[in-house]
C-alpha cells in the first residue's frame, strides 16, 4: 500500500480527504460518522456569531452535474456549537472550524471560541455578504480580507485557511490580500441559478444560488493551478471531487489536501474509502511513494 498521509499547515492527515463545509457538519454525530467512514478530518458548517435560520425552502436543487444551493448561512451560532465539536472530536481526528462574519470583530469572536472548543485550524469563509456594502461579499473586498486576516493572525494561534470565492474578477488580488493566511481553500461554490419552466419562476427561493459538484470541477482545478503557480502557498482543493482521478488532478494541479461536499451527497459516505483505495493503487502503479511527490507536478 502506498503511503497516502499528508501534512497541511502542520496538521497531519491520515489521507488527503476531508469533509467540506456545509454537508452533514452542523451536527457532532454526523461529523463523527463521516470521520469513522474514512475522512481524515471534517470542516464544520460555517458558524457565525449568532444563530441564523437562513432562507425559506426551496434552498437546494439537484441539477445535471451537481447541486444548486442557497441555504443563507443557516447555523446555530457559535455559543451553541461547543457540544457538536466535542462529540466530533471523539473520533480522534482533526476538526477544522469554518467561520464567517461581516467584520474583523465577528471573525475574531467566533474564531477564538472555535479555537477554545478544540479546532485544529480555522477555515475562513469569506463569501458572506458584506455588511457595509450592498450586494458584495467580504471575499471580494481586498482591504477587508487583509484586515480580517491581520487581526486573526495576531490573536489566534491555530492555522488560518482562507477559503476564496471564484465569483470575483481577479482572484489573485484577493489571494494577495489574504497572504498572511497559512493556506488557501479553493473553491467555494460558483454563482448560478435554475428556472422552473412550469412554475415560471426561479427554483430557489433566493433565486440565485451556489453551484457545486462535477459541474465546477474544472473551475476548481484551474484556480488551484493558478494560485499554486503564482503564490506557492499550501492549497486545499475542493469542487466536484467524486473519483480518485478527480482527486489526483487536484493534487497534480497543486493541492496538498482535498475536501469533498456534493460527492458525499451523490455517492454516500463510502466515497472517502473508495477514493483512498483508488489513490493508493494509482500511486503504486505510477511509482509515487507519497502524496507530497504528486503535489503540483503538473504545474509548469
Ligand atoms: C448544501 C451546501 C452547503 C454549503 N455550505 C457551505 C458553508 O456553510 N460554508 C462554506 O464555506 N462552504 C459551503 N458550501 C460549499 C462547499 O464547502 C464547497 O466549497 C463546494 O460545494 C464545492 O465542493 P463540492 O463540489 O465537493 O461540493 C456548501 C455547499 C453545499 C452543496
Amino acid at each position: 500500500m502506498a503511503n497516502i498521509d499528508t501534512i497541511i499547515t502542520g496538521i497531519r492527515l491520515a489521507n488527503p480527504l476531508m469533509l467540506a463545509s456545509g454537508i452533514l457538519d452542523e451536527n457532532g454525530y454526523t461529523m463523527k460518522k463521516i470521520l469513522e467512514a474514512g475522512a481524515s478530518a471534517v470542516v464544520t458548517k460555517s458558524i457565525g456569531r449568532v444563530e441564523r435560520t437562513g432562507y425559506r425552502p426551496p434552498i437546494i436543487a439537484e441539477i445535471p452535474g451537481g447541486l444548486l444551493n442557497a441555504v443563507g448561512l443557516a447555523n446555530p451560532g457559535i455559543d451553541n456549537f461547543d457540544h457538536e465539536v466535542e462529540i466530533a472530536l471523539q473520533a480522534g481526528k482533526p476538526i477544522i472550524g469554518s467561520i464567517f462574519g461581516g467584520t474583523p470583530d465577528d471573525f475574531l469572536y467566533v474564531g477564538k471560541k472555535m479555537e477554545q472548543y478544540g479546532a485544529s485550524a480555522l477555515e475562513l469563509n469569506l463569501s458572506c455578504p458584506h455588511v457595509l456594502g450592498v450586494g458584495s461579499e467580504v471575499g471580494s473586498d481586498p482591504e477587508l480580507v487583509e484586515e480580517i486576516i491581520g487581526e486573526l493572525k495576531k490573536k489566534i494561534k491555530i492555522p488560518l485557511w482562507a477559503k476564496l470565492s471564484p465569483n470575483v474578477t481577479d482572484i489573485l488580488k484577493i489571494a494577495e490580500a489574504a497572504q498572511k493566511a497559512d493556506a488557501f481553500v479553493l473553491i467555494n461554490t460558483v454563482r448560478g441559478m435554475a428556472i422552473d419552466i412550469y412554475a415560471r419562476r426561479p427554483v430557489l427561493s433566493n433565486a440565485y444560488g451556489g453551484l457545486s459538484g462535477r459541474a465546477i470541477k474544472n473551475v476548481g482545478i484551474r484556480y488551484v493551478y493558478q494560485i499554486r503557480k503564482e503564490t506557492g502557498k499550501p492549497i486545499i482543493g475542493v469542487g466536484g471531487i467524486e473519483t480518485h482521478e478527480d482527486a489526483i488532478e487536484y493534487i497534480m494541479a497543486g493541492a496538498t489536501a482535498l475536501e469533498i461536499g456534493t460527492g458525499v451527497y451523490s455517492r454516500g459516505k463510502g466515497i472517502f474509502s473508495e477514493i483512498n483505495k483508488g489513490l493508493s493503487s494509482f500511486m503504486e502503479s505510477e511509482g509515487f511513494s507519497s502524496i507530497n511527490d504528486m503535489v503540483g507536478v503538473a504545474v509548469q
